[in-house]
């Protein structure tokens, strides 16, 4: 699996914007990936750690509709830490890559788009196991 950390990234969500505020639309040009699966993140303790794993086939666009949290990124070799924090800024994570979420604001909401259903089996939640993934 080739995909690196320079592979994963920040999608602009288009927006309408008017006097009664914004309106961000995600239609199927916007994301490289067919939508199978919808879900969110909330009531997240601020000192919570999400994430700790890979996905071997998975496509996700991580989403931050309201309030920010980290994201770090491994590809086995580089790493780098993005802060989310914009409603109408996606983050575009492509399948092979290690990633730990934390530093959650109070009150925030993290949306996740996803290109398949969940599947247990597409997992890698062992760092070591990731790493013999990313050299075969
Ligand atoms: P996990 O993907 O490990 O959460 P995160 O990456 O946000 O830390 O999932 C946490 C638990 O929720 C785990 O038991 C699997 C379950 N789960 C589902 O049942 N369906 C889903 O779509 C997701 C994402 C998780």
């Amino acid at each position: 699996m080739s995909n690196t950390i320079n592979d994963v990234a920040i999608l602009e969500i288009p927006r309408v914007h008017d006097e009664r505020g914004l309106l961000a639309v995600i239609e199927k040009e916007t994301i490289p990936f067919k939508i199978e699966r919808v879900y969110y993140l909330y009531d997240v303790p601020s000192d919570a750690f999400r994430g700790g794993h890979a996905h071997k086939e998975l496509y996700q666009l991580i989403i931050p509709l309201s309030g920010s949290f980290n994201v770090l990124l491994k590809d086995g070799k580089e790493s780098k830490t993005i802060n989310l924090n914009k409603p109408h800024k996606g983050l575009l994570i492509v399948p092979g890559i290690w990633r730990e979420i934390d530093n959650f604001s109070s009150g925030c909401v993290c949306l996740v788009l996803a290109s398949s259903v969940y599947n247990e089996d597409d997992y890698i939640r062992n760092f070591r196991d990731f790493l013999a993934f990313k050299n075969t």
